[in-house]
Parts: C-alpha cells; sequence; structure tokens
C-alpha cells in the first residue's frame, strides 16, 4: 500500500499535465512513473486488454495471470514483441490469482475471465488494494452486487465496470444530444444484447469461432463457461452493453435509479436446432434442454418515469445489433435504421438519416482522438474504456462507471430471473446506494480527457 501511496503522490504532477496535454493523456510520451497493471485473465478479451495497453508508455504490464498455459505463452510473446520486460506469472491453479493481488509491483488490475470468477476476483483486488477493472457484466446474483458495493465501501478501493459501449461513438454523441436538451425530456429508450451467438457458444474445441456443436469441457474459450448459463438460467445474462450506455444518459445512482423490472421470455429453440443441424439428430448434446429463452425482453422502470426495454437475444439467426432507441418529448433516435427526428428540426413525420446530427454532436472524446482509437478494437471504444480506466486509476479517483453501477445494471441477470420464473411479476431493484442517489451529481461526460 505505501507503494502505491507513493505512485499516487508522484503522479500527482503528472495528473495535473493530463488535461492540457493530449500526448500525456494517452501515454504517448514517457510519464516518469508508470501504471503497473496485471491482468488476470487473458483469453481473448484479456489479451485485447494487453494490446491495448501495450500501446501506452504510461502503463507497464507487471504481471499475467491464466490457468491456459497456451494463453499465457501468447501474452509473453506479445509483450516481448513490443520491448517489455517480461511480466511475472501467475497460472498454478483458479486461485494463484491471489498471489499476483499479493504484489508490490500491481497497482491496478484488468479482469477479464468468466463471469462466475469476476465478483469473486474484483472484491479480492479491492481488498488487497488494488484499483480494480472488471469485465462485464459484473456480478451474477444479487448477493454478488452488493458484495461489490460493501467491498468497495468496505476498503475504499475503486473498482471499474469495463462497459465499452458506454464509450461507442454514436453513443457519446447521442448522449451530447441528451445533455443538450436536443430529445426534450427523456421518455422512453430501448436496448439490448442482439448478437447471434450461437458459433461462440458451441465450437469444434479447437477454434473459437469454428463449426462444432461442443461445450463445456470439450469447448474452447467462451463455450467452455457461457454456454452452461444458457442451459441453467433462464435470464438476461448480458445486460450491460446495453443498459450501460442508457444508464448514463438517464442519470442512474445519480438523480434517478431502477425501480422495477418485468421480464418475459420466448421458448428456447436455437441452440438445438444448430446442434442438429450441425452435428446431428443423434449427437448427446441434441437431448439438452436449455433453460434460455431465445428472447428475453426486460422493462425497467426508472424514479424519474422513463420506461427502457432491454432485451437479450443470443441464440437466433440475426445480424448484430444493439437495438438502441433514445426517445424524448421533442424527438427520437434509433440506430436500426440510422434515423433521427426532431420535432420542428426535421421534415414533418420524415425520419432524418442520423449521420448529420451524430457528426454535429460528435463527442469531445472522438473529435480529438478518433483516429488514434480506431485501431483498439471494437470500432475504438475499446481504446475510451481503457483509457478511461488507467487515467483513473494513475489518479486513484472513483472511475466514470463505478461499483454502484456494477450493481445497479448487473442486478438486471437474477431480477429478470426471478420475474420470469413468476410470470413477469414485476421485481425492485434494490437502492445500492442506500438513498444517496438523491444527492449524488451526475459526472461531467463531456470532457475531452477520458
Ligand atoms: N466488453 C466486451 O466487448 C467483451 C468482449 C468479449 C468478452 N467480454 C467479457 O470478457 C470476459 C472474458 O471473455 P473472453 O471472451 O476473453 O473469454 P475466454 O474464455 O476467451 O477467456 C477467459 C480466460 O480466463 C481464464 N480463466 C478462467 N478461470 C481462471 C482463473 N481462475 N484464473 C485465471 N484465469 C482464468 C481462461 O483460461 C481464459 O483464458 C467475459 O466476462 C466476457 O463477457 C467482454
Amino acid at each position: 500500500m505505501n507503494s502505491r501511496r507513493d505512485f499516487i503522490k508522484k503522479t500527482a504532477v503528472v495528473g495535473a499535465g493530463i488535461t492540457i496535454s493530449p500526448s500525456l493523456t494517452f501515454g504517448t510520451s514517457n510519464s516518469p512513473e508508470k501504471l503497473k497493471v496485471g491482468l488476470i485473465g487473458v483469453g481473448l478479451r484479456g489479451t485485447n486488454h494487453v494490446n491495448n495497453l501495450l500501446l501506452r508508455k504510461d502503463v507497464l504490464i507487471t504481471a499475467i495471470c491464466d490457468v491456459d498455459p497456451k494463453r499465457i505463452a501468447l501474452n509473453i510473446d506479445l509483450i516481448k514483441k513490443y520491448g517489455q520486460p517480461k511480466p511475472n506469472v501467475f497460472d498454478k491453479n483458479d486461485y494463484d490469482y491471489r498471489n499476483l493481488l499479493a504484489l508490490k509491483d500491481v497497482d491496478a488490475v484488468l479482469i477479464s475471465t468468466p463471469w462466475l470468477w469476476h465478483t469473486r476476483m474484483a472484491k479480492d483486488a479491492m481488498k488487497a488494494g488494488k484499483y480494480a477493472g472488471v469485465e462485464v457484466s459484473a456480478a451474477n446474483t444479487m448477493e454478488e452486487c452488493w458484495d461489490l458495493v460493501n467491498t468497495h465501501e468496505q476498503t475504499g478501493t475503486h473498482m471499474m465496470i469495463l462497459e465499452n459501449v458506454n464509450y461507442r461513438r454514436d453513443i457519446l454523441a447521442v448522449l451530447n444530444m441528451v445533455k443538450q436538451n436536443v430529445f426534450g425530456e427523456l421518455m422512453h429508450f430501448r436496448c439490448g444484447y442482439q448478437h447471434d451467438l450461437r458459433f461462440v457458444k458451441l465450437n469444434d474445441g479447437k477454434t473459437a469461432y469454428g463449426k462444432g456443436v461442443e461445450f463445456g469441457e470439450k469447448g474452447i474459450s467462451e463455450s467452455k463457461w457461457r454456454t452452461q448459463h444458457s442451459l441453467l438460467r433462464n435470464a438476461d445474462v448480458y445486460p450491460t452493453h446495453g443498459v450501460g450506455p442508457i444508464a448514463v444518459m438517464t442519470d442512474i445512482n445519480r438523480g434517478n435509479r431502477f425501480v422495477t423490472l418485468t421480464s418475459h421470455a420466448t421458448k428456447s429453440r436455437g441452440l438445438h436446432n444448430y446442434i442438429v443441424d450441425n452435428g446431428g439428430e443423434d449427437h448427446p448434446n441434441a437431448n439438452l434442454k436449455f433453460k434460455m429463452g431465445d428472447v428475453i425482453t426486460s422493462t425497467i422502470e426508472t424514479a424519474n418515469g422513463e420506461t427502457i426495454i432491454v432485451t437479450h437475444d443470443t441464440s437466433l439467426p440475426r445480424p448484430y445489433s444493439l437495438g438502441f432507441r433514445v426517445q424524448g418529448t421533442k424527438g427520437l433516435w434509433e440506430v436500426d435504421g440510422n434515423r433521427i427526428y426532431i420535432e420542428g428540426k426535421s421534415e414533418s413525420h420524415r425520419w432524418d438519416n442520423a449521420d448529420d446530427w451524430l457528426k454535429k454532436y460528435d463527442h469531445p472524446l472522438w473529435v480529438k482522438y478518433g483516429e488514434h482509437a480506431m485501431g483498439a478494437g471494437h470500432g475504438g471504444m475499446d481504446f475510451f474504456v481503457i483509457n478511461a480506466f488507467v487515467e483513473s486509476a494513475k489518479q486513484n479517483i472513483a472511475p466514470p462507471l463505478d461499483a454502484y453501477d456494477a450493481a445497479a445494471w448487473s442486478a438486471i441477470t437474477p431480477l429478470s430471473e426471478l420475474s420470469i420464473e413468476n410470470n413477469g411479476t414485476p421485481q425492485d431493484f434494490p437502492d445500492f446506494t442506500r438513498g444517496n442517489w438523491i444527492k449524488r451529481k451526475p459526472l461531467d461526460w463531456m470532457k475531452d480527457t477520458y
């Protein structure tokens, strides 16, 4: 902890330069002191984070942890290629990450493991005084949601939910429009995770996106763990890509909060049909009954009187879309169709193509660093989410997406499960801020630093 405090003191001067010097913000000059980052889980997502961190001059990767030796070897090679020293390696067993957390040489950790590890690892990281970034979703059960909040409050250590979609160019432009009242008073939203993951949940055990109908021990990458959730839970297990951006637009936990939710699920067909089509009727997996409905629809009501429809749709054929709609008293944006209508500005009853609007309201971050960001993966948003994490960790300040956000967004999973099980009965959200949402102020999301 001492070295952590020294680091923060020493970098306070560097931090002061952040707002005026873009080169420092994005670590393109050699900072006197680097943020020492450890990564827990270097599968597909963790390796993407390694790639982004290696491009920064203000970060040193001091440790990596994974239980798969192939992933460790691949990442050591990658780090070597960038001329950085070999990191400490933790690969002995499922709990070796705790030895990484004991390292003095780690200021901050990025957790990119399967979902069931997220909260346990984030809690242990906070207890060890390490600034924690955790992949989405952050928690699986209501108890885990509270664990994140309680551990943050008890330890005083920060955690950030690494929701990259909050940094997508169109999302930040629409947030800018929301802040400038272009849509009027906010009323209604749609969002979700609509992504055909059949070939992710099922594969041949050799390549992550290859043909094949195996999962669990016989699968590779996400099919090793994600598919089990489809088998056993009828819930929206991945709500944050959709709800994260909407939560920021509606000031959730900062003057507003999620109050209740109702959920409904269709029957389940997609994974079964995929197994029969690609593995044959006699494949043992063709006998499985997947509990998760193919399309799960949840409606959230907020304290300020908005409604948000969140959809989870990952087992049927469909092109990718997060299905965003942002609607107020003056008009609306819909991502499908790339269209905007603003009363008095658009031709009556006719959609505008959204391009000109999104360009006009382009977020200051994207205006300044868009070109630089584009190489980072996922259309640039991965660059900005990692940047926000690193800049917050360097200053040891609360991140833009914090433990309360992680808890409120992730709570959709257990609440949707309960609602579906009870024929759509409304479920109350806990108030993870313990009443403080009334006085917590919205963050300044319009700055051009992070
Ligand atoms: N934000 C995004 O756009 C995005 C994209 C992809 C994945 N994700 C999230 O990132 C996380 C990881 O997904 P992925 O696609 O990289 O999956 P993956 O299966 O490719 O990687 C997970 C890694 O964790 C390792 N692991 C498992 N248990 C461990 C333990 N106890 N200790 C150390 N390592 C352990 C595995 O060996 C594997 O290498 C998930 O939560 C996923 O939802 C987010």
